[in-house]
């Protein structure tokens, strides 16, 4: 692959694994995935899994990410966790803004850039997410309500930040639908955010950006994703809920 920024494809897990579990999918994942070298993996597990993975991935080629953080870094803030807290696990991203947040949570794009702008005081990369809905994408505001989003969270970053920030480009009506976007429609998603980047700090940031795709990721749609030219990896859902398919994901996109 041609592409001068290196894939980056993540797992995503949500709310799912036991501490159990989780040690059980990241030995394999480890196992497996020894000699990947061409793409950065990183595994994203629930809060309580954190510190187990942790250990084993040490000495691996696999990073850890977190699902959330508060923006804030301590006080009362009753069930929250802190950026500091993550660093204790030697967490390296911290997925923002997912839409099941915005959703449930009422996370606002607002919000979202405090959390950013707390996780790179803290050194931490964030996974921003953004992607429209059904609705949107029908009433043909799938520009403008990315516009918005990027303008919004991203409110307050320096273009140093925004170079170490991922973003995650995915369109909820994809997200566990199986029902994927197709590599031209995430394309033209992806060349748009990196033209309103280009806008917001210069092309230099936009060329360096790396942009997931998310929304039903699997083995066999990864390889068509991946090779879009402004598609640069993947925030994958339920195939990384297991080794044999984040696995695969990861060789198709090689
Ligand atoms: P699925 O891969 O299950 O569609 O989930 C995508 C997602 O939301 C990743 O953050």
């Amino acid at each position: 692959m041609t592409k001068d920024r290196k894939l980056i494809i993540a797992g995503n897990w949500k709310m799912n694994k036991t501490v159990a579990e989780a040690v059980d999918l990241v030995t394999t994942l480890k196992r497996d995935l020894a000699d990947v070298k061409e793409v950065d993996m990183v595994v994203c597990p629930p809060f309580t899994a954190l510190c187990e993975v942790s250990k084993i991935i040490l000495d691996s080629n696999i990073r850890l990410g977190a699902q959330n953080m508060n923006e804030h870094p301590n006080g009362a803030h009753t069930g929250e966790i802190s950026a500091q807290m993550l660093k204790e696990f030697s967490v390296r991203y911290v997925i923002l803004g997912h839409s099941e947040r915005r959703a449930d949570q009422g996370e606002t794009d607002e919000l979202i850039a405090r959390k950013a702008q707390a996780a790179h005081a803290a050194a931490l990369k964030p996974i921003v997410c953004i992607g429209e809905t059904l609705e949107q994408r029908e009433a043909n505001e799938t520009e403008a309500v990315l516009e918005t989003q990027l303008r919004g969270s991203l409110a307050g970053l320096t273009a140093e930040q925004m170079t170490e920030t991922i973003l995650a480009y995915e369109p909820v009506w994809a997200i566990g639908t199986g029902r994927t976007a197709t590599p031209e429609q995430a394309q033209e998603a992806h060349r748009f955010i990196r033209s309103v980047l280009a806008q917001m700090f210069d092309d230099t940031v936009a060329r360096r950006v790396r942009i997931q795709y998310g929304g039903s990721v699997k083995p066999d749609n990864a390889r068509d994703l991946m090779s879009q030219p402004d598609v640069d990896g993947a925030l994958v859902g339920g195939a990384s809920l297991e080794a044999r398919s984040f696995t695969a994901i990861i060789r198709n996109s090689i």
